[in-house]
């Protein structure tokens, strides 16, 4: 028996720096696939020959085609073309689309097994066509929003408050984008409610930078979007599954009812573990909080809606 494989699909920012973080993890081997000739080769090849420096022994494999990535554990999709300045996610629907529809393909085909993780944008609705198009149980295609929109928001309150991130628990529920709905009222700093420690127009403010936290990275970067903390979001996903965690992670999972929601993708606290999203935690959510979420929900409906399926 060999090691794990984990498959990675697009060999750009977010997927390359994923491979090289799970590379560094060492429990599984890495296929990294991408359409562009010599990149996901010469990427895994250089990744590879950092294995006697950093102490891995993982192999990692780029290639142009799907027959490496044969029965792999999880497979993770990142494969679409990022945001510009002045891009909404919503606006990359129709060219990520056929993108994810014909990779999800090739892969279910090889890996029927796999747990598929959906990191292209829009999120949700890439998640709901690689469900569809894979047939797959829901519990094994996940989409990778909510742990990223949470770290950010973890990220602005440790800052706020001069402590460290460790101590920050928070939850960023719903789709990923505007809508969004950041919990400020269950988000505690070593136990304590935040609504205690920051006062409301500054959580407010950090609320909105939260939401606001893709296209603040990609008005700096000006080509390209953020990669080293939504690489980061999609290995803590992998480590729960991989290492049966039974995790509680925020993740983009399609609702049969849970939250009042159904047939729809929409981010809400997930248990990762061997068996994927082995189940969805229902929180005790306000009404305004509930009605939010649905917001989100509908947001993520009108996605569908554009891409016909
Ligand atoms: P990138 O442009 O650096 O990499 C994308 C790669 O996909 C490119 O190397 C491209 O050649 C490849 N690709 C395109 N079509 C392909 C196909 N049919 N088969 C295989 N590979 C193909 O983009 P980046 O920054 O890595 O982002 C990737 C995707 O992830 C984007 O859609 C982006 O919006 C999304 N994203 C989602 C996040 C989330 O929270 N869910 C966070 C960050 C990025
Ligand atoms: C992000 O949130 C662009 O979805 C990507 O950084």
């Amino acid at each position: 028996m060999g090691r794990s494989k984990i498959t990675v699909v697009g060999a750009g920012n977010v997927g390359a720096t994923l491979a090289q973080r799970l590379a560094e993890r060492g429990y599984a081997d890495i296929v990294l696939v991408d359409i562009v000739e010599g990149l996901p080769q010469g990427k895994a090849l250089d990744m590879l020959q950092a294995g006697p420096i950093v102490g891995y022994d993982s192999r990692v494999t780029g290639t142009n085609g799907y027959d490496e990535t044969a029965g792999s554990a999880i497979c993770v999709i990142t494969s679409g073309v990022p945001r510009k300045p002045g891009m909404s996610r919503d606006d990359l629907v129709k060219t990520n689309m056929g993108i994810v529809r014909g990779v999800t393909e090739e892969l279910v085909r090889r890996s029927p097994d796999a747990t598929l993780i959906v990191v292209s944008n829009p999120l949700d609705a890439m998640a709901q066509l690689a469900l569809e198009v894979s047939k797959f149980p829901r519990q094994r295609v996940i989409g990778m929003a909510g742990v990223l929109d949470t770290a950010r928001f973890r990220t602005f309150i440790a800052l706020e408050l001069n402590v460290s991130v460790h101590d920050v628990q928070a939850y960023v529920l719903g789709g990923h984008g505007d809508t969004m709905v950041p919990l400020a009222r269950m988000c505690t700093v070593a136990g304590v409610p935040i609504t205690k420690l920051i006062k409301p127009d500054r959580i407010e403010a950090i609320v909105k930078r939260t939401r606001d936290g893709g296209a603040e990275i990609v008005n700096l970067l000006k080509s390209g979007s953020a990669y080293y903390a939504p690489s980061a979001a999609v290995a803590e996903m992998v480590d729960a599954i991989m290492l049966d965690r039974k995790q509680i992670l925020p993740c983009a999972v399609r609702l049969e009812g849970e939250y009042g929601i159904r047939g729809l993708f929409v981010g809400v606290p997930v248990k990762l573990g061997a068996g994927g999203a082995e189940e969805i935690i229902e929180l005790d959510l306000t009404d305004e909080e509930r009605t939010s979420l649905r917001r989100s929900a509908d947001s993520v409906k009108e996605l569908v809606g554009v891409m016909g399926i």
